[in-house]
């Protein structure tokens, strides 16, 4: 496996393997097994290519930025038990190096849910994946639906400026006590990990409520007082349509229940499809 972490060697490297078809799986590193699932799912005799870059743009909080999870000699390590081909590593002048783009229309979902909150988020992760697209020009790219709004977002970019591109989606993973995993989990202790366990409980009691014909707003007040009374701070919690996450009107087909909430301020999303 090879690690690159400079545009001149990715272009290089590139270069020679031009007849190979490429699958791209970028991520923050902090390597976990929900990551190691999209790695394994891109399609056989493709090149796996694995970026690791904790992207500047995309938080909106110097602290969480700093305080984000960093083991890149365990991601690596990780990436050459999972068969990857080559790890891109780029230091901090990736910015600078970076295409600003003149033409960047966020799509209106992006101002639901985490858009609302978490100020340029989505154009922090639009800046670097149109440009790691642009540059890797990948045939196919993986990425999880637990990020269900990011995963949007590629989808809108893919569409628009790389028809070449397919999106692979990516079941959530869960640990046994039906966690997301997240790397930010990395920073709770034992008790709060526990705690986190009551989301998932959540969102599969709203889902069989809304099944049952129950009024989501009804159910919302409850859940988030359910929540609430176990120390876990919800940002939203949210009944939205899986296209334009707009909220439902009467149709439940094609929607998912979303939330984001605070765990001793870790924040942590997930979802549910109806
Ligand atoms: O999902 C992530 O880890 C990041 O948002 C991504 C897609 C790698 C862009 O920085």
């Amino acid at each position: 496996m090879e690690s690159i972490s400079s545009i001149k060697d990715l272009h290089k490297y590139l270069e020679l393997n031009s007849n190979k078809k490429i699958t791209l799986i970028p991520t923050m590193g902090n390597l976990h097994k929900g990551h190691l699932e999209l790695i394994g799912q891109a399609p056989a005799n493709t090149h796996k290519i694995v970026s690791i870059y904790v992207n500047k743009l995309q938080f909106n909080n110097s602290d969480d930025y700093d305080s984000y999870p960093r083991s890149i000699n365990l991601d690596i390590e990780k990436c050459k038990d999972n068969n990857v081909d080559m790890v891109f590593m780029p230091d901090d002048s990736f910015l600078e190096n970076i295409n600003e783009y003149e033409d960047i229309h966020l799509p209106e979902f992006t101002n639901h849910l985490c858009g609302k909150t978490r100020d340029s988020h989505f154009l922090g992760v639009y800046k670097i994946v149109r440009n790691l697209f642009d540059m890797i020009k990948p045939n196919y790219a993986c990425f999880g639906i637990k990020d269900y709004q990011q995963l949007l977002l590629i989808k809108f970019i893919a569409s628009k400026y790389f028809p070449n591109l397919e999106i692979i989606e990516v079941d959530t993973v869960r640990n046994k006590e039906k966690i997301a995993l997240s790397s930010r989990l990395n920073k709770l202790d034992k008790k709060a990990i526990l705690k986190a366990a009551n989301i998932y409980i959540c969102l599969t009691s709203i889902k069989q409520k809304i099944i049952d014909g129950k009024d989501f707003n009804i159910i919302r007040d409850e859940e988030i007082q359910n929540l609430e009374s176990k120390n876990i701070k919800v940002e939203y919690l949210e009944h939205r349509t899986n296209t334009t996450l707009n909220p439902v009107k009467q149709d439940i087909s094609d929607t998912s229940i979303f939330i984001a909430c605070f765990i001793d301020n870790v924040r942590l999303i997930d979802n549910i499809q109806i």
